[in-house]
């Protein structure tokens, strides 16, 4: 079942060359911090390029029970009215934040330190996701939490008042830790000081300086140290959010191991903290180019062409380029499986508590289309088959991930025989034109009764 319906099992057969254009839809991490900033300042923020994913609305519904105004226009604009930083009303009913881990943990910083009382839930893949990573750090501002056992959804929170800056190191690579202890800090009095012993997606650091936060960054021995002061007074902005990288990596692979391929994903973020799929295609040999770099918004921006690759080799992924790919994981295991050689994707323990075990989830169904994968608790090698081909033919299960559904069908497109998911409900997250998208490109996705 899909978070909030039917399940819709999908099929995906090989197909042809993938030629054409793929505009695919905008930055999810921006976009829901678009929602979150601009609700914390007052007068109107305006959005162009929102991604009008499941998660994103559902932090847009989040804000309105905060007290903001959020509307779409006709032209496919948004706009927030906000309610300035500590202006945060109590809402009325229990937030629902569907499937999203981001959504749910930055609201939950944003709320902190305000004197109210906020209760969150979200679907079966975000109610076993652990949120004691982002309530430790709130608590040091004040804050409770009651949750479940495991520090789990359902969960309460109780605002601290009049609460004071802190100190935190962040003790795994997480921007949502990070990003949720920044926005309580916003009603903090005095001066927050974030450290992060590995960088991690900066959006919200950036943004926050557009906004007008005084905000630092300096890179020292014991990381990015990030100081905030207090009690800012946010000025509204209009944003132009970046096609998501994330999004752009599923047609990106998708070209590169279907055979006579050419495809141009344009107009994507490259922020060095999220583009470290691509340097490792490149690294094995995907012939995957950059074109007409810019800057938009504050973003490196530059179009993508990826054509087929039929050399590529495995690699050991350096550990330390974990963050800035966390994300394409699963889609570089499908690359890795067509690939000659063994792919290493090793310091990599956070795929397990993402919208589902990552290296579980990927391992099973991999193997299950004939793959070899072997795997611990924070690496996986996955052997690829190379000329050899990847058989294909299994059902796999999407665990309430879209990132698992899409990277299995982009395994169908290039395999010897179909490949099926039992569920492509949750694509709707991050990317709701996927499976038009692909077809568009020559993709053969079906809807089937299973
Ligand atoms: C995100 C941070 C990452 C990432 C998620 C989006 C963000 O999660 O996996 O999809 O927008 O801050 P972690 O902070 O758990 O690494």
């Amino acid at each position: 079942m899909s978070g909030h319906g039917a399940a819709i099992p999908m099929s995906s057969r090989p197909c042809g060359p993938l030629s054409g254009t793929a505009e695919v839809p905008g930055d999810k991490s921006i976009s829901h911090r678009s929602f979150i900033l601009g609700a914390l300042c007052v007068g109107e923020t305006r959005i162009t390029g929102l991604l009008e994913g499941q998660d994103v609305l559902d932090t847009g519904r989040a804000m309105r029970a905060f007290g903001a105004e959020v509307t779409r226009h006709d032209n496919g604009e948004w706009s927030v009215h906000g309610v300035g930083v500590g202006g945060f009303a109590e809402p009325g009913n229990v937030i629902d934040c569907g499937n999203s881990g981001t959504g749910v943990r930055l609201i939950m910083g944003a709320m902190a330190t305000t004197p109210i009382t906020a209760t969150f839930t979200g679907d079966a893949s975000l109610n076993g996701r652990p949120m004691g990573r982002v309530t430790d750090p709130l608590a040091l501002f004040g804050v409770q939490a009651h949750g479940r056992s495991g520090g789990r959804l359902p969960m309460t929170i109780v605002g601290a008042p009049e609460a004071s800056g802190v100190e935190y190191t962040v003790p795994v690579p997480s921007a949502q830790v990070k990003s949720a202890v920044l926005l309580a800090a916003l009603n903090a009095r005095g001066e927050t000081r974030v450290i992060e012993r590995e960088a991690t997606r900066d959006h919200t650091e950036r943004m926050l300086a557009g906004f007008g936060a005084d905000i630092s960054v300096d890179t020292t021995e014991a990381g990015r140290v990030i100081t905030l002061q207090g009690q800012p007074e946010l000025r509204p902005q209009a944003i132009t959010v970046p096609r998501d990288p994330s999004s752009a990596a599923f047609p990106v692979c998708a070209a590169l191991i279907v055979p006579g391929s050419d495809v141009l994903v344009p107009g994507i973020g490259l922020n060095p903290t999220r583009a470290g799929l691509f340097t490792t295609l490149r690294e094995m040999g995907a012939d995957l180019t950059y074109e007409n770099e810019r800057e938009e918004g504050g973003e490196p921006v530059a179009d993508l062409r990826a054509r087929f690759s039929p050399d590529m080799k495995g690699i050991a992924v350096p550990p330390e380029r974990a963050a800035s790919m966390i994300d394409e994981y699963p889609i570089l295991s499908v690359v890795a499986a067509f690939a000659e050689g063994r792919t290493e994707m090793r310091g990599v323990k956070e795929l397990r508590v993402k919208e589902s075990d990552r290296i579980d989830a990927m391992a099973q169904g991999l193997r299950a289309n004939g793959v070899e994968v072997e795997e611990g608790e924070d690496w996986w090698i996955v052997t690829g088959r190379g000329p050899d081909g990847v058989p294909g033919g299994a059902t796999c299960a999407a665990r309430l991930d879209h990132r698992i559904a899409m990277s299995f069908l982009i395994l169908g497109m290039a395999a010897e025989t179909a490949v099926s998911i039992d569920d492509a409900g949750p694509i709707a997250t991050s990317f709701p034109i996927f499976e038009g998208l692909m077809g568009g490109l020559g993709a053969k996705l079906e809807r089937s009764a299973d």
